[in-house]
């Protein structure tokens, strides 16, 4: 704070701009807006709680850097065209901002662009790596920081073990990631929670499959891929036996109609019924839940060694996680105490032996939901609402989200409105589902892909297919077979991240691997030219200031600087918005606005070969813009590269 209103002395200001909840010192459009609101407050008489709120970005840099519509600082019966007039008429002189303009009943700010480079610039060289995120909004009591963090859990990604990571979980691995650093980015304290589907009879299938077709050697070397295998195999036993039992059966009909017997033929049924794979699977699965060691313990093996693989492969997309949790690992105490519950308040109700929640008292939509089976085991929503209930115990969470697919939309809805007919809304309110999308056609050349580590071995390879394409450039790169895996896993994600959460897109190699078009690969490419600028820089001059912040930068006055430091000070008023709207796309629309903005700048901003004074200044402007790019990316979720 003292370096800005140091800053700000020097432009003429005497006090910093500072309306109640804003931060000057982390975030310029605050302080653009505290100064219109004060000036804006003193000579209309308005209240500045008024003011503050309705002064907005704009949608075009030709209508300003901020606007004012006039009509909602509900003035009643003024003319609202006078009314801006006179509100731009009687606004005083201002070192930061240009007499306002009026467009009808709106009013347009332009910033004085000297100043806001002056601002803008030493702020993010300063804030560096933490510059646009805003760790004071997580506080429980903004003026007391003493009271704590606001406590949030992500749940995201929570495959099945023994089943393919399909495209639902990649894209809530990712989306997940990203929700997870945009909360820490406020200053949130996150929890980031697998929630494993690891329990219920297939997992006795699984046992009783690996009996038969496992192998040790390859559950330790491949665990996931290898219980994939041995599940399939195991199925497919599984169902050939249901469809003998049903072809036996239709005979067993026939020879009856015809008086023959059928002894025999009822033996065999009965020996399939009473010794195939799906009874032993329900023998098995009954020792788990009853607690057996050694039916446990073969499962717990599977499941511990899924998760080791898992933590490898979430490393490579900068993903941990806090809690591996899993439906395994709902207590029974928990969803007993959840049934008793529902039913003393007569949320549930028996149906032919089973336990069900009618949900259409709320909404049609909702329908009836089976809480528990006939044979009184629990189900998937079960598990969920015991599994609710432990996590409020255990974190006190002030907000949960819980990252997975829009298929899944009438499951989350039936339990959050099931916890609140529990008389829990206090729970249930803090409880949120972030939907997505499906992903189309996504197989690669391999076949459609099931894991992934395939996925991104794939995208890796396509993509050190396309750096080859560029000898001269390839053989610079020091490390291929890494950056190649790192904008693969760029590209996947960007792809993913790119439209809005909700719409479906198509898994397209070929395009997101192009370094044409709003790509991951494009972005990477954008921070390595900024990062190679800067080693060029370094070695032409050789007494470059260790704190470029120093530098003058008050020549930036071409107007790609000038336009290139606007979309800069935009940075920490994106995060603000990212966290409103929850979006990935909100940052990489941002991000590639300003990929654009230094690209078209390059021709009329060269720094190697200008003169010095030009060179420092502009090198201070791409320093900037690579940390702004580099901190969008990260957060993201994104590796930025130095090369490539
Ligand atoms: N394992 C589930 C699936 O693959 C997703 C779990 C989502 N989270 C939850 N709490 N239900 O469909």
């Amino acid at each position: 704070m003292n370096e800005l209103s140091t800053a700000l002395k020097a432009i003429g200001l005497d006090t910093v701009p500072h309306e109640p909840n804003t931060y000057p010192a982390l975030n310029p459009f605050d302080i653009y807006r505290s100064h219109i609101t004060e000036l804006l407050a003193k000579s209309s008489g308005v209240d500045a709680k008024i003011i503050y709120p309705v002064l907005a970005w704009t949608a075009k840099p030709e209508n300003g850097d901020l606007q004012l519509a006039v009509p909602a600082l509900r003035q009643k019966g003024r003319d609202m065209k006078a009314f801006a007039e006179e509100l731009a008429e009687k606004f005083p002189e201002s070192p930061l901002v240009q007499p306002p303009v009026v467009n009808g009943t709106w009013v347009s700010f332009f910033f004085k662009p000297g100043p806001l480079t002056s601002i803008v610039i030493p702020m993010i060289l300063k804030s560096g790596s933490v510059f646009g995120f805003n760790p004071n909004l997580g506080l429980r009591d903004a003026d007391n920081p003493s009271a704590g963090r606001k406590k949030i859990i992500v749940e995201f990604s929570s495959p099945n073990i023994a089943k393919p990571f399909h495209a639902g979980h990649l894209r809530s691995t990712i989306i997940g990631g990203f929700l997870a650093n945009l909360y820490e980015g406020a200053g949130w304290d996150v929890t980031r929670m697998n929630y494993l589907g690891d329990w219920g009879k297939q997992y006795g299938v699984l046992a009783v499959g690996f009996d038969k077709f496992g192998s040790e050697e390859e559950l330790v070397k491949n665990p996931i891929g290898h219980l994939y295998d041995v599940y399939v195999k195991i199925s497919k036993i599984s169902a050939d036996e249901g469809d003998a039992v049903k072809a036996k059966k239709e005979e067993i009909t026939k020879l009856t109609e015809k008086g023959e017997d059928t002894s025999a033929l009822e033996a065999e049924v009965k020996k399939i019924q009473d010794e195939g794979v799906d009874e032993q699977a329900r023998k098995y699965f009954k020792r788990m839940v009853d607690g057996e060691e050694v039916a446990l313990g073969i499962w717990k093996r599977f499941r511990d060694l899924s998760i080791e693989k898992y933590k490898k492969t979430y490393a490579r997309l900068n993903i941990r996680y806090d809690d591996y949790s899993g439906e395994s690992q709902v207590k029974d105490e928990s969803m007993e105490s959840a049934a008793n519950i529902m039913a003393e308040k007569k949320v549930s109700e028996d149906s032919e032996g089973a336990i069900i929640v009618d949900l259409t008292k709320y909404s049609k939509k909702l329908g009836k939901a089976l809480v528990k089976k006939k044979d009184g085991t629990s189900l998937y929503l079960t598990r969920d609402i015991g599994a609710a209930f432990e996590r409020m115990e255990k974190y006190h969470f002030d907000k949960m989200i819980y990252v997975v697919a829009s298929q899944q939309d009438l499951h989350l809805a039936q339990l959050f409105k099931i916890m609140e007919a529990m008389g829990r809304k206090d729970v249930a309110e803090k409880c949120h589902h972030i939907n997505f999308g499906m992903v189309l056609g996504m197989s690669t050349r391999k076949g459609t892909a099931k894991f992934l580590d395939d996925i991104l071995r794939d995208v890796g390879e396509k993509m050190h297919e396309v750096m080859r394409g560029n000898e001269d450039k390839y053989k610079q790169v020091d490390d291929p077979d890494k950056t190649a895996d790192t904008l693969g896993i760029s590209a996947v994600m960007v792809q993913d991240m790119k439209g809005k959460r909700i719409n479906n897109y198509t898994f397209d190699m070929d395009r997101m691997t192009s370094f044409e078009g709003d790509t991951g690969p494009y972005l990477q490419y954008a921070h390595a030219r900024l990062c190679s600028i800067n080693r060029k820089a370094s070695a032409v001059v050789s007494d470059l200031p260790s704190d470029l912040s120093t530098i003058d930068i008050s020549i930036l006055t071409e107007q790609h600087a000038v336009d290139l430091v606007r979309q800069l000070a935009l940075w920490p008023d994106v995060f603000l918005n990212t966290i409103k709207t929850q979006e990935p796309t909100t940052v990489l629309t941002y991000l590639f606005k300003m990929a654009h903005a230094l690209s078209s700048s390059y021709d009329h901003l060269q720094v190697v070969g200008s003169e010095r004074d030009s060179m420092l200044a502009r090198l201070a402007l791409y320093t900037a813009a690579r940390q702004v790019l580099n901190n969008g990316m990260r957060l993201l979720g994104l590796s930025p590269v130095e090369r490539m």
